[in-house]
């Protein structure tokens, strides 16, 4: 954390992340649940920077109070990856896990200590120090020898009481119900360690190392733990930085420019009312305002590299068509502005 002492002797952290935060809002200001929030602003993580890891960074987070069922951890995890899917970010990944809970975990910590116990001295430094003050973050260990001698490791998710074992699968068909791909990583244990059952990640292999575009699960334990009642809770984070570069790295087609040319005056104001029309269907439209000429308008058109003219004269405007110019072949023909919409929604 980005610990310092200001001017005062004060001991100041900035906050890594926003989870305790909107946790303890929700305690103080006595929220009712069910309750489901979201915040963006900037985060402080003392570590060292490259690219896609930053000490100052910005995190949309969304979470989620008092709701226990499968189907909230599903409709959570296809949130995210229908935002990533509307940013342009093909390539997104959700991968999925379950760490089990309080009830299950112990045993499978002993189980997996054993394992790593028996390799110890093949274990990197770093590694033997986790196996004994939390095993799992064994599985984050970059190095590639001791990923190898992870092969055979007890998963947690092979390790599960009944009760998360059918919560694991209820968030598999959840996903399924939505149409959300995911795949089930279970290797993946995330860096924090409130956990409880879900923990999943979207991962992007077009920004480099530091691939995680976000990330979450459910931390069922840490509002009671804050000194309120048992409430279930689950949410996410995403690293804006991380999705910018990400979209960035994602070719997007660019959409052609629709140019609208009004034959004279008369027909201007129909001309703008269409613009909007187009706009509000996503099409790429602009229009000459300066020039009266037709002849001008098209020159416009021309030099903003317009794909296709759409030209409303009197004719046009008192039939509720309008003449579609294909600007490559100079093709023109006549439609009913329905047909115009989808002719250029499709283009
Ligand atoms: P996190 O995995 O630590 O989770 O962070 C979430 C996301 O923030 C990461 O996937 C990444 O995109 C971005 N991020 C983290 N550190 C950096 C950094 N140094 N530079 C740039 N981006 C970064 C959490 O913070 C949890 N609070 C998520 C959560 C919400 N769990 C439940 N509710």
């Amino acid at each position: 954390m980005y610990t310092f002492t200001d001017r005062g002797d004060r001991s100041i952290t900035l906050r890594p992340e926003g989870t305790p935060g909107v946790t303890r809002a929700l305690l103080e200001n006595a929220l009712r649940l069910p309750c489901r929030l979201y915040y963006v602003g900037p985060m402080f993580r003392y570590n060292r920077p490259q690219k896609g890891r930053y000490r100052e960074f910005y995190q949309l987070g969304v979470e989620s109070f008092g709701e226990a069922s499968p189907q909230v951890d599903a409709e959570v995890i296809a949130l995210g990856h229908e935002f990533f899917a509307s940013l342009g970010i093909t390539d997104c990944e959700s991968q999925i896990n379950s760490v089990g809970c309080r009830e299950c975990r112990p045993a499978y910590y002993q189980k997996l200590k054993a394992y790593l116990a028996e390799r110890q001295d093949r274990f990197c430094k770093d590694c033997r120090v986790r196996t004994e003050q939390n095993p799992l973050r064994v599985f984050d260990c970059k190095e590639a020898s001791c990923q190898a001698l992870l092969a055979d490791a007890p998963r947690s998710k092979d390790n599960l009481c009944p009760a998360c074992a059918e919560h694991f699968a209820g968030v598999q068909d959840g996903l399924k119900l939505r149409a959300t791909p995911f795949v089930i990583n279970d290797r993946m244990v995330r860096g924090l360690d409130y956990y409880s059952r879900t923990a999943f990640e979207y991962v992007s292999r077009s920004i480099g190392a530091q691939d995680s575009l976000g990330g979450g699960g459910r931390y069922d334990y840490m509002v009671e733990d804050f000194g309120g009642g048992p409430t279930p809770a689950i949410g996410f984070a995403l690293g804006e930085e991380r999705a910018l570069l990400a979209a960035a790295a994602t070719p997007v087609p660019e959409r052609q420019l629709v140019f609208v040319v009004a034959l004279s005056e008369n027909e201007r104001p129909a001309g703008i009312a269409l613009l909007k029309e187009l706009r509000e269907q996503g099409v790429n439209a602009r229009m000459d305002y300066d020039s009266r000429k037709v002849q001008k308008q098209f020159r416009s058109a021309d030099t903003a590299g317009a794909r296709f003219c759409v030209i409303l004269g009197e004719d046009e405007v008192a039939k509720g068509t309008v003449s579609l110019k294909d600007m490559k072949s100079g093709e023109q023909k006549e439609l009913r502005r329905g047909e115009l919409i989808s002719k250029l929604v499709a283009d």
